[in-house]
């Protein structure tokens, strides 16, 4: 087929020209007197990205899920409480993690498409007066149902109970495109994945770490070895890595940076938002719904519901064969029953108008009853009057 595919996925989302560039470098050695010139700048300008100026950024050759297994083991003892609420694919994934690590995992379940119920986890830790509760594990950015969750209102809740509990967020479909402020929200470990907002290839768990949770890790008594924060710190302090590092990732992940620091990560939130706010307004054009409850809208992916007698599965499948597009499919408990369109990363108006024109004619041609151009006659509106 002449022309190239199209990702409009939640991640791996595209990578730009100038980090596909800056990654085409020649094999280096990471024990050389210059890689700390390289890596040190990363791991401060990290911070920006994640808004935090006490804690540490950390960069692990690996995916997302090692930095959830990273927050539990390095900080937490086998058996210790944590509270998670399980209500997308991602969250109960990470709630499984914490159950096959041998921790005491007590989760409530939260109806696929709703948030972190604040009142509800407020009430929680009031309750456990004890403090049995070692942390909470919350998700910033469900991929799985679009929704995203109320951070700050966690750090609140927490501070309402007094309680000391640390906070861990995975923030892997979050950070770097949805506002995301570590230090003001008392995150004491952020979780991060280098495929979505960071516009790199998969490998990298990209984390930071609170002054708290880093002190917890003196204590933490789980076995670890391959992804103990010890050997990154003492390492990372002379700027260089326990292991070898995947060199031209690190170059991407020092393009992505530059890129993002360039437009302002204020402006990266807002680029997002007005995406996502032009394909929501397609949705609602094509007369169909978010998964996300109101308030609950995410502005990295949307998961579109479909009617019952219909599966989300045909849509995803006319549009990679017939238009050459690759959209979200649900996951799990959802399967056939959403789509999801990314709009996170390298993406502008015109990529967006692309998604949402390949997704209305794959709708067309599996029979829904949409007026062609509706949704991205609204789109277009929409970044035509907010440009
Ligand atoms: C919210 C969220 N958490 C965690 C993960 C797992 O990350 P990885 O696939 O990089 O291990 C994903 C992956 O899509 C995700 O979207």
């Amino acid at each position: 087929m002449a022309g190239r595919n199209h990702l409009f996925i939640p991640g791996p989302t595209n990578t730009p020209h100038e980090i596909l560039s800056a990654m085409h470098v020649p094999m280096e050695d990471h024990r050389s007197p210059t890689f700390p010139t390289l890596f040190k700048p990363i791991l401060e300008d990290l911070k920006k990205v994640f808004r935090t100026e006490t804690g540490q950024a950390f960069v692990f050759p690996a995916t997302g899920t090692a930095g959830w297994e990273v927050a539990l083991t390095n900080t937490l003892n086998p058996g210790d409480k944590v509270l998670i609420y399980r209500f997308g694919q991602f969250s109960h994934l990470w709630m499984n993690m914490a159950q096959r690590l041998g921790l005491d995992v007590e989760f409530h379940e939260v109806e696929w498409g709703k948030g972190i119920p604040l009142d509800v986890l407020e009430a929680r830790l009031k309750e456990d007066n004890s403090h049995e509760i070692k942390a909470v594990l919350a998700t910033h950015n469900e991929t799985a149902t679009g929704v995203t969750s109320d951070i700050g209102g966690v750090r609140k809740a927490m501070d309402a109970a007094n309680h000391p509990a640390l906070l861990f967020v995975d923030g892997v479909s979050s950070i770097a495109s949805l506002e995301f402020r570590m230090e003001d929200w008392g995150v004491d470990g952020a979780i991060s994945g280098s495929q979505k907002g960071f516009m790199l290839p998969a490998g990298l768990a990209i984390l930071a770490f609170s002054q708290k949770a880093l002190k917890a890790t003196e204590t933490a008594s789980f076995p670890r070895c391959f992804l103990d924060l010890k050997d990154q710190m003492n390492a990372n302090k002379d700027g260089y890595t326990p292991y070898t590092p995947p060199t031209p990732l690190l170059h991407g992940l020092r393009k992505a940076l530059d890129m993002l620091l360039e437009e302002g990560m204020d402006n990266v939130y807002a680029r997002h938002a007005r995406l996502a706010e032009g394909t929501r307004k397609a949705i609602a054009a094509w007369g169909l719904s978010l998964c996300a409850e109101a308030g609950f809208e995410s502005d990295t992916v949307s998961a579109v519901v479909v009617p019952a007698d219909k599966d989300a599965r045909d849509v995803i499948s006319t549009a990679f064969h017939k238009y050459d597009i690759s959209l979200g499919a649900g996951l799990t408990e959802v399967a056939g029953k959403v789509f999801r369109i990314g709009h996170i990363g390298d993406m502008n108006d015109v990529s967006m108008l692309g998604a949402i024109a390949g997704v209305e004619m794959a709708l067309l041609d599996n029979g829904y009853d949409i007026q062609p151009g509706a949704g991205v006659g609204a789109a277009i509106e929409h970044y035509r009057t907010t440009a």
